[in-house]
């Protein structure tokens, strides 16, 4: 009899923790960047059943799940995900489908506990095999870095305090209007910059034709000044 209690109660135990989620590994399906919302697969199954009798079952997708990113009201760094980012998945402690429309505080409307429905995606996750054939830079380990993996390109801050931004000489790096989405190419193209050392050496060595003596009058330069960089382009 009391063998039976304890086999009960451990079968009602484990189908209470069936039902109980911490977290859980995921990928992402799809991304909304406006509304940071994204739809999300887990990469484990679920094991249900008693022990000896376990089935093993995909979960479902999980839609319209908060991404968890740096932000406030005014401010925000926003990770670009995309199809097949893998990331991990939270899950709040009741139900806060209501909750999560404003910052009223308010009772949950359900009573349940660590579901499904109140996932919350929390970080990027590299996967084992991705940091073997892929794995992020080994360099810069006491920098603060934003890194471009395919292209190289890097904005970081250092231990000194320096401010650096690198590129492939096949990108740019603009300062002022641009480029964004909404504005043409040609409309940034007038903002290159020409400054710099290349710019003080023809200032100090360049020489005027048509020089009269006496005269206030000069020609233009004889040497065209340099060319506007390719690469580097700023506003007024
Ligand atoms: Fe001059």
């Amino acid at each position: 009899m009391e063998e039976n209690l304890s086999v009960l109660m451990r079968q009602l135990m484990e189908a209470r923790l069936e039902r109980v989620h911490t977290w859980l590994p995921a990928k992402i399906i799809s991304f909304n960047a406006e509304t940071l919302r994204a739809t999300v697969e887990p990469t484990i199954k679920k094991v249900v059943g008693p022990d000896g009798q376990e089935i093993k079952l995909p979960y479902p997708l999980i839609l319209v799940v908060p991404v968890d990113v740096i932000k406030t009201y005014n401010f925000i760094i926003r990770p670009p995900y995309a199809k097949d980012d893998p990331v991990t998945l939270g899950f709040y402690e009741r139900s806060v489908e209501e909750i999560l429309q404003d910052i009223k505080q308010r009772d949950p409307k359900f009573s349940r506990k660590h579901h499904l429905k109140d996932a919350i995606v929390v970080q990027g996750r590299m996967t084992d095999k991705e940091g073997k054939e892929r794995p992020a830079p080994g360099c810069w380990v006491d920098q603060l870095i934003i890194h471009r993996r395919e292209t190289g390109t890097v904005v970081r801050i250092t231990a000194d305090g320096d401010i650096v931004i690198q590129c492939d000489p096949a990108q740019g790096v603009y300062l002022g209007p641009g480029p964004l989405d909404d504005v043409a190419p040609e409309v940034v193209a007038p903002y290159q910059m020409i400054r710099g050392t290349p710019h003080k050496a023809w200032v100090d060595a360049h020489v005027h034709g048509g020089v009269q003596p006496g005269g206030g009058v000069t020609g233009p330069p004889v040497t065209p000044s340099p060319a506007l960089s390719k690469h580097v382009h700023v506003g007024d």
